[in-house]
């Protein structure tokens, strides 16, 4: 899809303008670090302060914070060539425990936000016939006890980049998701510390990985960064499952 293609050494990203959500968290601190090592300028936010002056503090849930950070993310670059949608919440409950709360937090942070922000980008990613990765999870395919509302959060998610990858080859734009089994950063832990003691922990273990144990951010990250440059020119509409063989 793009004329000119860098396919190897350490610069894969030389030049190139990216944008990252929830850059500090375990993920998006990790992708950011691997970006700029590949020789891109990044632009992040996440909801915490951070003392780089290109990780900016946004609040996802507002609407208005997502479009100004959009504006002041292709205002600090000069355009942008890859968005990555990475922030995420997670918090495990029963079904007699959701709450029009947990459903407008996960459906805000999951899927209202990354579609905006998508959407305000377009211009530019237009401009630049680059790329969208959207972090989903092996949840937006998978059905898991006590995880429905992170669930439906994150298959609606799915099918919207999916969708939004039809319409948008038509201006040169690729949209892929990753799909992460358990990675070993602080969502899984804090989100099963909210359970109560005598739930049934088998409905939460059943879906256990052919190679055991957790992933570290980096094998998330290098697929990321795989569907995010050159070497993916041919793949949209994608869904990269990572997850040690839990979805087959
Ligand atoms: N950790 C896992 O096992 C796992 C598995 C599958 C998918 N994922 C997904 O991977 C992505 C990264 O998660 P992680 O494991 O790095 O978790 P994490 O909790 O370390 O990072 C998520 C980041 O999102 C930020 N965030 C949350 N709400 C926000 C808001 N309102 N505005 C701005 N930022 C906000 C958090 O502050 C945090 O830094 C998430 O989308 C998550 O759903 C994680």
């Amino acid at each position: 899809m793009t004329e000119t293609r860098s396919r190897s050494g350490p610069a894969r990203f030389a030049g190139k303008r990216v944008v990252v959500t929830g850059a500090a968290g375990g993920v998006g601190a990790t992708l950011v670090e691997m970006f700029r090592t590949e020789g891109a300028r990044v632009v992040g936010c996440d909801v915490t302060t951070s003392t780089d002056p290109d990780l900016l503090e946004v609040d996802l849930r507002d609407t208005t914070a997502v479009e100004a950070f959009a504006a002041s993310a292709v205002d600090r670059l000069g355009g942008v060539d890859v968005l990555c949608n990475v922030a995420g919440v997670q918090r495990f409950a029963q079904v007699g425990d959701i709450t029009a709360d947990a459903l407008h937090l996960h459906l805000d942070v999951n899927l209202v936000a990354p579609v905006l922000l998508t959407q305000a980008l377009v211009p530019a990613l237009a401009e630049s016939r680059g790329n969208v990765v959207t972090i989903a999870s092996i949840s937006a395919v998978t059905a898991q006890g006590y995880n429905s509302v992170y669930c439906a959060s994150k298959a609606g998610l799915l099918m919207a980049m999916r969708s939004m990858a039809i319409e948008l080859a038509k201006v040169r734009v690729r949209v892929n998701c990753v799909s992460p089994g358990g990675i070993e950063t602080p969502m899984p832990h804090t989100s099963a510390a909210q359970l109560p003691e005598d739930i049934d922990w088998d409905l939460l273990t059943r879906h256990s990985s052919a190679f055991p144990g957790f992933m570290p951010p980096s094998d998330v990250c290098d697929a990321v960064l795989f569907l995010a440059s050159d070497h993916a020119v041919s793949i949209t509409g994608s869904n990269l499952v990572v997850d040690r063989g839990v979805v087959w």
